[in-house]
Formats: structure tokens, C-alpha cells, sequence
């Protein structure tokens, strides 16, 4: 329920004309669904999707889709997250689509995070840190992971490894907690085998927190008109 109230809520921000950038999640899922009513009542606009099952949802839902071939900047987009700091960092990449996610909540006008009070934290790094590793050399990867004081779990799914939408790998990275997100991502970019981390530093725009009772609405940037 809150994250269903988070998620709608969202597509009150959308204008006719704009172009949007669909996250991932269940939280994303309903403003999926909104969206696409939305769209059956004549709301005209464009979206590109951070995974293959954001697509599948909104082509579902009868979502205009593009890509960043005929656009190089989004007016909005509407992203989950795993965990949210005082700051409005997050943690992401708890569904695997962090690389695609990076990409539409970073080219884009205005970022609006959905979440639910679980999310809120006063440091990052409870939730292990999602990073995307190319699958060659993920061993040795892991070991440069672990040299940065995390302990690093290739992510598995029905006992297979999970594979992203780009043919790689997910390394957990469980880190005791994060005191400085931005060097940590920085440092993580640096090591071979590294695609993209989790951290999502300094992107936010807009904050809904889906609670109980309603919704509360965060402007971290007031420039959200
Ligand atoms: C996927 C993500 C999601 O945004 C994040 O995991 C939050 O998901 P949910 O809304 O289902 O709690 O980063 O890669």
C-alpha cells in the first residue's frame, strides 16, 4: 500500500510532451500502472525503461517507448531505491538494474525517488551495495572488492548466477556501513572489471515517501516547478 501510494503519486509530475525514464521495481511497478491509464486518457508522452521488465510492464500498460538514440535528455524520471541517506544518496540495484537505472536517473531534468519508510536511513550500507561486474576476471574483481573492506557475494538466483539486462555479473558488496558514498563509488569505479556501482550520489530532485497514512514529499533541490 505505501509503496503503491509512493508510485502514484509520482505521475503527478508528469506533463503532456515530456519524456520520462521508468525505473525498476515494485514500487516503479505503480507508477507504471497509473502511467498507463494516463496514457489511455490522451496523456501524450515518451518513456525510456532502465530494465527488460520495465519494458515489458510498460509496453504491457501501453507506454510510448524510446531510447537514447532519438533522445539525450529526459524530463523526468521516477526511480525506486534500496536505501535513501539524510543526504539523498541511495543505494540501488537491489533488482539488478542499476547500470540502465544510472543511465535515465543521471540524462535526465528532474529525478523523483519513490519510496516507502523502510528505505530511510541515517548511513548507507546496511543493504549490501550492489556493483555490476563484467563476467570475465570476476574472480580477481572480488578480490579488489574485498580490498576496499567489504565482503563481496556474487549474486545467485535459483542457484544460477544472475546475469543483468548487459550480460554481467552482480557482486553484493556488504559493507558494515558507508560514511563517505561519493569517494567509496569513485574508488569502486576504479578497479577493473567495475561496470557501475549502486551509489547514486547527488542525483536527487524529489522525494515520495509512501507511509500509512498518506504520502510526504521531499524537495532536496526546489527545482521541481
Ligand atoms: C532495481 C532497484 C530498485 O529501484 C530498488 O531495488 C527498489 O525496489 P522496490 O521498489 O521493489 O523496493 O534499484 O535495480
Amino acid at each position: 500500500m505505501e509503496k503503491k501510494l509512493a508510485g502514484e503519486k509520482a505521475t503527478e509530475y508528469i506533463k503532456d510532451g515530456m519524456t520520462i525514464g521508468l525505473g525498476t521495481g515494485s514500487t516503479v511497478y505503480w507508477t507504471i500502472q497509473k502511467l498507463g491509464e494516463l496514457v489511455s486518457q490522451g496523456l501524450q508522452i515518451k518513456a525510456i525503461p532502465s530494465s527488460v521488465d520495465t519494458e515489458r510492464l510498460a509496453k504491457k500498460a501501453g507506454i510510448p517507448l524510446t531510447t537514447f538514440a532519438e533522445v539525450d535528455m529526459l524530463d523526468l524520471s521516477i526511480d525506486g531505491a534500496d536505501e535513501v541517506d539524510a543526504m539523498y544518496n541511495l543505494i540501488k540495484g537491489g533488482g539488478g538494474a542499476l547500470v540502465r537505472e544510472k543511465f535515465i536517473d543521471t540524462f535526465t531534468r528532474k529525478f523523483i525517488i519513490v519510496v516507502d519508510e523502510s528505505k530511510l536511513v541515517s548511513r548507507l550500507g546496511s543493504f549490501p551495495l550492489p556493483v555490476e561486474v563484467i563476467p570475465f576476471g570476476w574472480e580477481v574483481t572480488c578480490q579488489s572488492l574485498a580490498e576496499l573492506g567489504c565482503t563481496p557475494v556474487l549474486r545467485k538466483r535459483n542457484d544460477e548466477r544472475f546475469i543483468s539486462d548487459n550480460g554481467n555479473y552482480i557482486v553484493d558488496c556488504h559493507f558494515t556501513g558507508i560514511d563517505d558514498p561519493a569517494s567509496l563509488h569513485s574508488r569502486l569505479k576504479q578497479l577493473l572489471g567495475v561496470v557501475e556501482t549502486g551509489l547514486f550520489i547527488d542525483l536527487t530532485t524529489l522525494m515520495i515517501v509512501g507511509k500509512r497514512d498518506g504520502v510526504e514529499v521531499v524537495s532536496p533541490k526546489k527545482n521541481l516547478t
